[in-house]
């Protein structure tokens, strides 16, 4: 374990909108807000560790990440993304981050023991190998997820996630997350573990990452959130690490690989049960967002089927498509951006309207 105790961190809260004590952050966290730590990787003085970690597995500069999909091929790729994820030197760096970020409030917090290294790559170069790549690694890692909760891929209903970006992290390939979501429970796919084409997410009101290297979120796994789909030309690469403060909630009749740090050792309360495991069942339900129904979404179509939308922005009706080109989800259920662009509720991808004539 690397020793960060020294190092102090500051803190930015996204409700709040200003910076806050390190005393509050878990407080925050736990009412649903998003904490942002600046440059958390040169904050704590692991830049030299982080650029031997990305030479030693992917053998390219740390600043080249964002290009890897031009040097490597996507199955070059996945090879590295799983070598990395199943390394001790990993697992090291991660839980010297979250010792760092946890002990001020909890002296042993559980970690999950298998970090994610998340490469999303531009969905150009990866839409013809999804199947490919969801057989070696799942969904979410190297390819866009839907909305979704922690607790609806198996993690206990009490996560926190340190999301730490490695690249620009943006509106074009970030994270969107809706902030005090928590208790929202919308229907979601199983299979797919995220939510149902019929969902609300609520797009203007979620908060969209704007991360350059090094940058971390801080938020607890229950809210709503997804990645958006990545239409930049960079890959955006990412090491999430979750943890929980008291002992893992875990749903009934499911486990995760999670471990109490404890002093300088691992302790391996869960260690024996290293995957998933049991039947999937958490709460899946038609619920009302107060807040958001206060304000209303944006989206209200004069006319749709279908096949299309039609819209009236500012006295000009503009038609789109009534379903995402992604994926399918349903752009009823999306919103208008401030450019009048409608935004799909699953993976945030734009949709131009076409001006209809009189
Ligand atoms: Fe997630």
């Amino acid at each position: 374990m690397i020793d960060l105790k020294t190092y102090s961190i500051a803190y930015f809260s996204v409700l709040e909108n200003k910076i806050v004590p390190e005393t509050d952050v878990l407080t925050l966290i736990e009412k649903g807000d998003i904490i942002i730590v600046k440059d958390l990787i040169s904050q704590l003085g692991l830049e030299s560790k982080f650029s031997q970690l990305i030479e030693h597995f992917f053998s390219i500069q740390k600043n080249q990440l964002d290009e890897i999909h031009k040097l490597k091929s996507v199955k070059q790729i996945v090879d590295d993304a799983l070598a990395i994820r199943h390394n001790t030197s990993t697992l090291i760096l991660q839980s010297s981050i979250m010792k760092r970020l946890l002990e001020p409030h909890v002296p042993c917090p559980y970690i999950e023991l298998q970090p994610n290294f998340r490469l999303h790559l531009p969905y150009k170069i990866i839409k013809n190998h999804e199947a490919f790549i969801e057989s070696r690694m799942g969904r979410g890692k190297l390819n866009p997820h839907g909305q979704h909760k922690d607790s609806w891929r198996y993690h206990p209903k009490n996560t926190i996630n340190v999301w730490l970006s490695l690249t620009t992290a943006n509106k074009n390939n970030g994270l969107a997350i809706l902030p005090a979501s928590a208790d929202y429970n919308p229907k979601f796919d199983a299979d797919k573990q995220e939510i149902s084409r019929g969902v609300k997410t609520y797009p203007i009101q979620q908060y969209i990452s704007d991360m350059a290297p090094g940058d971390a979120l801080l938020f607890k796994a229950e809210l709503l959130h997804g990645s958006i789909i990545n239409t930049s030309k960079k890959t955006r690469a990412t090491l999430s690490m979750r943890c929980t403060i008291t002992k893992p909630e875990f749903h009934k009749n499911v486990v995760y690989n999670y471990i109490k740090l404890n002093g300088e050792k691992f302790d391996n309360l869960t260690f024996d049960k290293f995957m998933h495991s049991g039947k999937f069942e958490p709460v899946s339900a038609e619920y009302i967002f107060p807040p958001a129904e206060d304000k209303k979404t944006s989206l209200q179509p004069i006319e749709y089927d279908e096949k299309h939308i039609k819209v009236n922005i500012k006295g000009s009706v503009y038609s789109f498509p009534r379903w995402c080109s992604h994926a399918g989800a349903d752009l009823l259920n999306g919103e208008l951006d401030e450019n009048g662009n409608l935004l799909c509720p699953s993976h945030r991808l734009c949709h131009l309207g076409k001006r209809c004539n009189k």
